[in-house]
């Protein structure tokens, strides 16, 4: 009986250590129900515009981040297309995942392109896209993170 115990707990442990660090990836917490997790639904139909829309003295979000380098990155538009396709979407939902932690405020994508005076980070290559936290497009990146389904 002793014996029995011991060697299941051993084996528990083997297990543990061949799953390694990957055991703490944010999609397995997101997939119980008491955490928060990303909608791909809600990405798609709310944030995707988000990275798509002008805002007065800034360049889209969608002209830096399909090309350069930085953890938040974006699948480039198809020539002439002005949004990404399903498939596309499907892509970004992968990426956006890098800077987006479910339920996680501090995420990069929504501290990172807010201005310093309102809680942001204090450099942000593509400047302070969001003045402030009433920003609607920020919100609804914030809302996203906080794991905002669609209605
Ligand atoms: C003019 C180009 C440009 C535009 C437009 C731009 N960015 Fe960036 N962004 C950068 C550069 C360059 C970096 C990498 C350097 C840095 O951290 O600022 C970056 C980094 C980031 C990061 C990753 C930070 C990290 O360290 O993980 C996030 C998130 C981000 N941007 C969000 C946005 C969002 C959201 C928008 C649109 C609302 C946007 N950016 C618009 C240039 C841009």
């Amino acid at each position: 009986m002793k014996r029995a115990s011991s060697c299941a707990l051993v084996a528990a442990c083997l297990s543990l250590l061949a799953a390694g660090p990957s055991t703490q990836a944010w999609s397995q917490q997101a997939s119980s129900t008491a955490s928060p997790s990303l909608d791909y639904e809600f990405f798609k139909a709310k944030v995707e515009p988000v990275f798509l829309a002008k805002r007065p003295g800034h360049a889209r979000c969608v002209v830096c981040h399909t090309f350069n380098n930085a953890p938040f990155h974006l699948v480039r538009l198809s020539p002439g297309a002005t949004t990404w396709n399903e498939e596309q979407s499907r892509r970004n939902f992968e990426l956006i995942q890098k800077v987006a932690q479910p339920g996680f405020e501090g995420s990069k994508l929504v501290v990172h392109p807010l201005a310093e005076e309102a809680g942001g980070d204090p450099h942000h290559g593509g400047g302070q896209q969001f003045t402030s936290k009433n920003d609607p497009d920020w919100q609804t990146l914030n809302a996203f993170v906080l794991g905002a389904k669609l209605k």
